[in-house]
């Protein structure tokens, strides 16, 4: 295990449900430490950028439609292995499947109106948290 970086976006759906302080407190309790956090409306050029692996998929204009849809709220979670971590708190990106007590299984809406994102691995990780947060994040204080 070590201290890892992870990019979380709280997803439109949830920003309009007023759900923000209910899922921050779910990686807060979790031992994740907010280090960076923004609220933006993404433009459909910057949500085609952040989704560019996914770009040809049947889903892609769907998804790319929803998170330009309204605010989301990007943050970038600190901790021991914050990854992993982040996307057993969030559940399986299919709702239906994810498990009890997750943040999907209580704040998804659909497969795409699925309430979160989470970095997959260390190196998307590191570019995720890069564009939401160009300016660096706040360094860990204690
Ligand atoms: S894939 O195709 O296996 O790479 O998909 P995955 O990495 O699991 O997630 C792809 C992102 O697209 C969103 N999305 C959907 N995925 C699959 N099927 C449908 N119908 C769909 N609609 C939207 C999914 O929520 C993932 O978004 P993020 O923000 O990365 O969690």
């Amino acid at each position: 295990m070590s201290v890892q970086q992870t990019l979380s976006i709280i997803k439109p759906n949830a920003v309009a449900k007023n759900a923000i302080g209910a899922i921050c407190e779910r990686f807060e309790k979790a031992g994740l430490r907010i280090v960076a956090a923004r609220m933006s409306h993404l433009t459909r050029e910057q949500a085609t950028a952040f989704y560019a692996v996914h770009q040809g998929k049947p889903f892609f204009d769907e998804l790319v439609g929803f998170m330009t849809s309204g605010p989301v709220l990007a943050m970038a979670l600190e901790g021991e292995d914050a990854i992993a971590l982040n996307r057993e708190i969030m559940g399986a990106t299919n709702p239906a499947q994810a498990a009890p007590g997750t943040i999907r299984a209580d704040f998804a809406d659909s497969f795409t109106e699925n309430a979160v994102h989470g970095s997959d691995a260390p190196d998307t990780a590191a570019t995720e948290i890069a564009f939401f947060f160009p300016e660096g994040v706040c360094p860990r204080t204690r």
